[in-house]
Order: C-alpha cells, then structure tokens, then sequence
C-alpha cells in the first residue's frame, strides 16, 4: 500500500522555497527530457514568464508556484506598509494574468489575500516584516496541502483503476503538482499497491507534455508503459487493450464539467463508444463552485507557432491559419468519476461537497 502521509515523501517536489526563503526553485519543464535543469527565481517577471511559458505547468503546480512566487517577490517590496499593499496586489494581479483556465492559481492568490486582509482587520498597524511572514507560511501551506491532497487521491482512486492498460493524457504527475501527481499519483499508488497495469501514454500534441514528461516520470519510477501518437488511442480500445483512462483537470464546475488538456474530451468520446471508465482526478482546490457548468471556464489560446513549428523544424506554412485552444472541456456525462482527496464522487455528486 502507498504511504499517504507527506512527511514521509521521497519523490519529485518540482516546486520549492529555498531554504534561506529567498526564491522560488523550479525544476524547468521545458528542458526535460533531456535535461534536468533547476531554476532559482526572485524576480515577479521571471516567475510570471516562467508560468507563461509552461516552465512550471499543471493546474497545482502553478498555484504552488504562485504562492510562493508572491511571498518570494514581496521581500523586494517597500517597507512602508501603504507602499507594500500596493506593490503586494499589483503583483498578484500580474501572476493572475499569466494562465487562465487553471482555477488553482486563483486559489492560491485568493489564499494569499484572504491570510493578508485578515491580519490587517485584526490589526491594522501589522508590520511589513510580519505580513511577509504570513504570506510565506500561507504559500507553505498551500504546498503542503496539495502534496497532501496527491498522496490520499492516489490511495481513494487506486482501486478503481483495473489492471490492465491505462490510457492517460497530458502530464499530471509529480511535475505538475507539489508531488506525487493526481491522475499519475493515481496510477503510481495503484501500481505500488501491486495492481498490474500497464500505462499507455498519449504524446499530447503540440507541446508533447505526454512524451516529454509523463514517459519521463514512469520510466523513472519503472512503471511498464507504452508511448502513442495521440491518434492511437481508439486503435487501441478497440483491439481491447485499454480497461480504463485517468486524467487530471483544470478546473471543474458545479455540474461535474471538466476542463483539461486539449484531446482529453475526444479521449472520454472514445471511452464511452467503447463503453470504457473514464476517471478525471483532482485535489478539490480544481473545483470551482462558483461556475455552473464547463461553458464558463475561460479556454486559454495559445501562440499559432506551438501546432506550425515542432522542435525547432517548420511543419507547416509559416503563414497558415492555426487554431490552438490548450485546453477542452470534456461534459460530465462522459465521467465515471471525479477522484478527490475526500473520495471519489460522480459528478453529480460534486456541488453537495
Ligand atoms: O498546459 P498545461 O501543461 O499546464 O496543462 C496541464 C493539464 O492539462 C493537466 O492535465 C492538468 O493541469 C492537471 S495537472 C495535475
């Protein structure tokens, strides 16, 4: 059986706080596979940019990078706490432009400014020094919830997975969370609980964060796995040979929606055609109550050059017209269930939570 308590998580933790408090360290996904590369940040552009640019990605990990990113730039704001206010919501606001579909970058700023304003209601002369020190305990906190909230995900939804193939989609691993993963922490925990499954990784064009970086973590961890165009999957249920998928989200809504990687809603079509379980995991930081159904979530568009150009070769006309929505919304009639940290729901049991 998987360990669900943190303190005793060996694995991944790409987003961190140094130890001296100063920056925000980033295991940089652009790099991988060919590279480990860690990143020290302290500048609020260098942390915005680096959420712009998918150098930290998936929907929990970039709240945590938010979080920290915010405590992290307040320690080069002014002292006077005015002053402070106004450089503190600014930056905020500038790190809740960076990515619009992710709900959990919202929470973790909303946190951010609940732990704030609430101090200065019970006191209004707090010190800079102490407001910094809220919001730094604040960002570890919200780490430490999600790698909470990954561990005990993992061990609610391990016995829905059967053994047998396992399509997955995107990367919602370690990488993409504070560690452990959701859909991939699913996986992980049913592998290490001694299910015999075997993963089947969509490449999850355009920015390939399948190939990239799930292969990665399952080589790692040598979980058995099989890469495949994103075009393979229905093949692939039809010969028999995937029993359920399990993917991550970027947000839910009240109706049990789910937003996620763009290929996630055809990969659920397939499923149901094939009459295959469809399971989407998330700690409940992704559902957004406050949207009644997956037509609200705003659907980021992304540069036209991440479908025209692959690497570093063109493959396609420099000038054709491109479509690049990063993310779909798969309805919640194709779920089987939502897998949460407080257990696995239908998604018409969500609003009651
Ligand atoms: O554009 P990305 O790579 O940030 O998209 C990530 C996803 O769609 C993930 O599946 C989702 O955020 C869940 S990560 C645990």
């Amino acid at each position: 059986m998987f360990d669900t308590n943190p303190e005793n998580y060996q694995g991944l933790r790409p987003v961190q706080l140094r130890v001296d408090g100063r920056a925000l360290i980033l295991l940089d996904q652009r790099a991988l596979p060919a590279d480990e590369v860690w990143l020290e940040l302290s500048a609020l552009e260098d942390i915005a940019v680096a959420i712009e640019t998918l150098t930290v990605r998936g929907a929990p990990a970039i709240g945590c990078a938010a979080a920290i990113g915010l405590y992290v730039v307040s320690l080069g704001m002014p002292e006077t706490r005015a002053d402070f206010l106004v450089a503190l919501w600014a930056a905020s606001e500038r790190l809740a432009n960076t990515r619009p579909t992710a709900v959990n970058l919202f929470v973790a700023l909303e946190q951010q400014r609940v732990a704030v304003t609430e101090q200065l209601d019970r006191d209004p002369d707090t010190s800079v020094a102490r407001l910094r020190e809220i919001l730094r305990a604040t960002a570890e906190q919200h780490v430490r919830a999600d790698l909470r909230a990954c561990l005990e995900l993992g061990a609610h939804g391990a016995p829905k997975l059967p053994p047998g193939g396992i399509l997955t989609h995107c990367n919602t691993g370690a990488l993409a969370t504070a560690g452990h993963g959701t859909a991939l922490g699913v996986i992980r925990s049913a592998w290490a609980s001694g299910t015999k499954l075997h993963v089947f990784v969509d490449e999850t064009r355009p920015l390939l964060q399948g190939s990239r970086l799930t292969a990665w973590e399952l080589v790692h961890d040598q979980i058995p796995c099989s890469l495949i165009c994103d075009n393979m999957a229905g093949a692939m249920m039809a010969r028999g040979e995937i029993q359920a998928a399990i993917v991550g989200a970027d947000r839910i809504t009240r109706n049990g929606d789910a937003a996620n990687k763009i290929g996630t809603y055809t990969v659920a079509v397939l499923c149901k055609h094939h009459g295959i379980p469809f399971y989407v995991a998330a700690p409940v930081t992704t559902i957004d109550l406050s949207l009644a159904t997956g037509a609200e979530i705003p659907i980021e568009e992304r540069d036209a050059d991440e479908v025209r150009v692959h690497g570093a070769a063109l493959r396609a006309p420099a000038n054709v017209p491109v479509r690049n929505p990063a993310f779909d919304v798969t309805p919640a009639e194709l779920i089987t269930g939502i897998i949460t940290e407080r257990g696995v729901f239908t998604p018409a049991e969500l609003a009651g939570l």
